[in-house]
């Protein structure tokens, strides 16, 4: 439990929240907001598969000031849809419904380190926390999810998340379908317990893989199908798993046209990527247009996820055998371990979870079905012309990844609620280089999405030839990310320009790595 102390000691520590009348636990106040909104995390209970309900974690919303269109319902347990304008100021007075703490993160946006969802700021059940912001990101495909220190993956399985659509008049120019020809996809794999209840962390297993289900849910729904118009499509696709990773190619051969990535459209020098496939890591999202007139009308097809092998732990551990120094080592984990799961019965268990939905496994995601009538013309895309670039950067940054003893760390430490001691420190509005290195050594390699808070940025290269060559054709690495996939033995490099102010963080988006400590702060200024 934190007490009020600790919540004390931990702002102060935080230097600039230090300035904030501690009582109101508020972001900035920006005055006149455009947008007011309520967001409430309760249980509740939702009709997901036939017979009983299942028991979910769900975010409600209202609109208490402002556009009535704002907030979009999702009629399932997923986080209504929010809808947003580049410019517009909006609060967020968000209630935790929950009988534990949480707090509400905004994936990829830019928003002050106040509004930023750090567990730092997390409140108990009961309590709320109020959001300022002015939405300074691009037209795209955004998320909200919580944060609390330890609990995120649990509170996202049950249902805590949703999207964020940002739009933008400018948009208009680039020519893309709307309305009715857009789509989005919310992609998340579910395992399914007794009574058709979600069922979370069961073994040792999941916290090194991370918790991954047989069962996909689109838009919190199984089994999706989707009937399409004979003419070109905006596909918004989202990975809100907590640690699938997804290789996703239409059943029909047909390649993906990739508009935009995790942080806004692709410009017209980065291009429209024609890919056979895309690897969606947890909570990367992708934009594709996609010309459903192209195909015969009444033809069904599928949006799939194809088998691979590269990159995950299990891999390493078919191939390097199960008694690697990180599984035998002495310490003292690996009796508790063993009491867990393993040896109790466990390995049975593991062995299924690893072969029926285990990491890289074919699953399908969502069926189309592509409807008769006139076919449209496709509009020509005009992309937006590329945003100016930052300056030269003198600053380098270094972090390395590993993974022993059941755990991920960031430089050789997980993360401490109470410390802000071990910061990495980026300037304002000044390029920064910064190398991820992923230690592969020992069989524990596995491949991590990593993520970085507060910003956008651009990745700059990867090591070559280091990306499983199953996967590789699929990484979309132009354009503005916020998230990025990084292999066993790779180097990524990345070139971050803050622009708020504040202590951050980054870390591993694998939730059960993250909430493992595979986590880091970052201030920026
Ligand atoms: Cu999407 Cu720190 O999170
Ligand atoms: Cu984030
Ligand atoms: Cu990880």
């Amino acid at each position: 439990m934190k007490t009020r102390r600790d919540f004390l000691k931990i702002l102060m520590a935080g230097g600039a929240v230090a300035a904030l009348p501690v009582a109101s636990r508020e972001g900035r106040a920006a005055p006149d907001p455009d947008l007011i909104l309520r967001l409430i995390a309760a249980p509740d209970r939702v009709p997901i598969w036939r017979g009983a309900q299942t028991r979910v974690l769900r975010f409600q919303a209202q609109v208490i000031q402002g556009r009535s269109d704002a907030v979009r319902e999702m009629s399932s347990y997923l986080g209504p849809v929010l809808e947003f304008r580049r410019g517009e100021r909006v609060r967020v007075h968000f209630e935790n419904g929950l009988g534990e703490p949480s707090i509400v993160h905004w994936h990829g946006m830019l928003v002050p380190d106040t509004a930023d969802g750090h567990p730092r700021f997390a409140v108990d059940g009961g309590e709320s926390y109020t959001y300022d912001f002015t939405v300074r990101n691009p037209a795209g495909t955004y998320l909200y999810h919580p944060h609390p220190h330890g609990s995120t993956g649990k509170q996202v399985y049950f249902g805590l998340a949703g999207l964020v659509i940002v739009r933008e008049p400018s948009e208009r120019a680039v020519g893309l379908p709307d309305g009715e020809n857009e789509l989005h996809l919310v992609i998340q794999d579910r395992r399914l317990g007794d009574d058709n209840q979600f069922r979370f962390r069961r073994m040792m297993m999941d916290d090194m893989s991370g918790v991954l289900g047989e069962h996909v849910l689109v838009n919190g729904k199984p089994d999706p199908a989707f009937r399409v118009a004979p003419r070109p499509y905006r596909l918004r696709l989202a990975n809100v798993s907590n640690a699938r990773i997804y290789k996703l190619a239409w059943s029909d051969k047909n390649p993906m046209h990739v508009i935009a990535g995790d942080n806004g459209l692709l410009s017209r020098a980065d291009g429209v990527q024609v890919r056979p496939y895309v690897v969606l890591a947890p909570f990367e999202r992708v934009e594709l247009y996609e010309d459903f007139g192209r195909r015969r009308s009444r033809r069904e097809f599928a949006l799939m996820s194809q088998e691979f092998s590269g990159g995950d732990m299990m891999g390493g551990m078919m191939g390097e055998g199960m008694m690697d120094e990180d599984m035998m080592g002495g310490g003292g984990m690996m009796g508790g371990m063993m009491g867990r799961g393993m040896m109790g019965g466990g390995m049975g268990d593991m062995m299924q979870g690893m072969m029926s939905g285990g990491q890289g496994k074919e699953l399908l995601v969502a069926r189309f079905t592509v409807s008769g009538g006139g076919r449209a013309r496709a509009d020509t895309l005009r992309l937006p012309g590329p945003a100016p670039a930052v300056g030269e950067s003198k600053h380098e940054l270094y972090t390395r990844l590993a993974f022993r003893h059941m755990r991920g760390s960031l430089n050789g430490r997980t993360f401490n609620m109470h410390s802000v001691a071990d910061d990495e420190h980026l300037p304002l509005n000044e390029g920064t280089v910064w190398t991820f290195s992923n230690d592969a050594s020992g069989m524990m390699s596995m491949s991590h999405p990593m993520h970085i808070h507060g910003v956008r940025f651009r990745v700059l290269e990867r090591t070559r030839g280091k990306a499983p060559e199953d996967l590789r054709d699929g990484l979309i690495d132009v354009g503005f990310k916020d998230t990025f996939l990084i292999f066993p033995g790779e180097q990524v490099r990345v070139l971050v320009a803050p622009t708020e102010p504040g202590l951050f963080m980054y870390h591993c988006h694998n939730l059960e790595h993250e909430d493992g400590g595979m986590m880091r702060n970052c201030r920026f200024g």
